[in-house]
């Protein structure tokens, strides 16, 4: 499955491509839901303004400033805080799939050349989390405007069906929901045969 995929070197070493980084900030937590049902992890997406989830981040010109510096300065705008990102929180980097319906793409020029996407994953604590999910109300310049709210991801399933299942039903920009399947898997978030039964549910849930 690692085709498409570019090392950050690679990544940069293409003229002419453009590139976007996003982050996944999650945190451990014993924090539990009606009291009993362990919540585990929480991660951290957005409502961005096109109605779509996705991670918070944006474009970067690397001639500019970089990678980490322009994601960087992205939370800041997104999230309200600097969050420091570094080299190495960097994930993967992939060209984005090409998109047939890029019409409601909003500011860049639909200029052909290759976006690619760089993926970051960093930890934080559960305090730094609620400090992230207060700034992103009360000083992100981007709230109510590209930024339609923080969400927090349900890591669980209940018994019902409700939890992981009916989040990944959502609509996704891009390829973020693999993102945060692949990272879950990886990070040991979720086991294999909980995530398995959450897709079954979110594909049953589809009419
Ligand atoms: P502007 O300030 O309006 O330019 O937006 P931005 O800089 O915040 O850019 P945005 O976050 O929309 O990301 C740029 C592009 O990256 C989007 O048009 C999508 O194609 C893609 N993208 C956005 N969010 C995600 C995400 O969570 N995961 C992935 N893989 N791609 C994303
Ligand atoms: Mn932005
Ligand atoms: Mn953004
Ligand atoms: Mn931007
Ligand atoms: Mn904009
Ligand atoms: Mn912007």
């Amino acid at each position: 499955m690692a085709s498409g995929h570019l090392s950050r070197e690679e990544a940069l070493a293409c003229e002419g491509c453009r590139h976007a980084c996003h982050v996944m900030l999650y945190c451990d937590t014993d924090a539990r839901l009606f009291g009993r049902k362990p919540i585990k992890h929480v991660i951290l997406m957005q409502m961005r303004f096109d109605g779509l989830l996705g991670f918070p981040g944006g474009f970067v010109d690397p001639q500019e400033e970089t990678l980490e510096a322009g994601l960087t300065r992205e939370l800041s705008e997104e999230l309200g805080l600097a969050l420091p990102i570094s080299e190495e929180h960097h994930v993967e980097a992939r060209y984005a799939p090409a998109s047939p319906s890029s019409s409601s793409s909003s500011s860049s020029s639909s200029s052909s050349s290759s976006l690619i996407l760089h993926f970051y994953v960093k930890k934080l604590t559960e305090e730094q989390i609620r400090e992230v999910e207060l700034a992103a109300v009360s000083t992100a310049a981007d709230h109510g405007h590209e930024v339609l709210g923080m969400v927090r991801v349900p890591v669980y399933a209940l018994k019902a069906g409700g939890g992981l299942g009916p989040f990944l039903s959502h609509a996704f920009i891009g390829n973020a929901r693999s993102q945060l399947l692949d990272s879950m898997l990886r990070l040991n978030l979720v086991t294999p045969h909980e995530l398995h039964r959450a897709l079954a549910h979110a594909l049953s849930g589809q009419a």
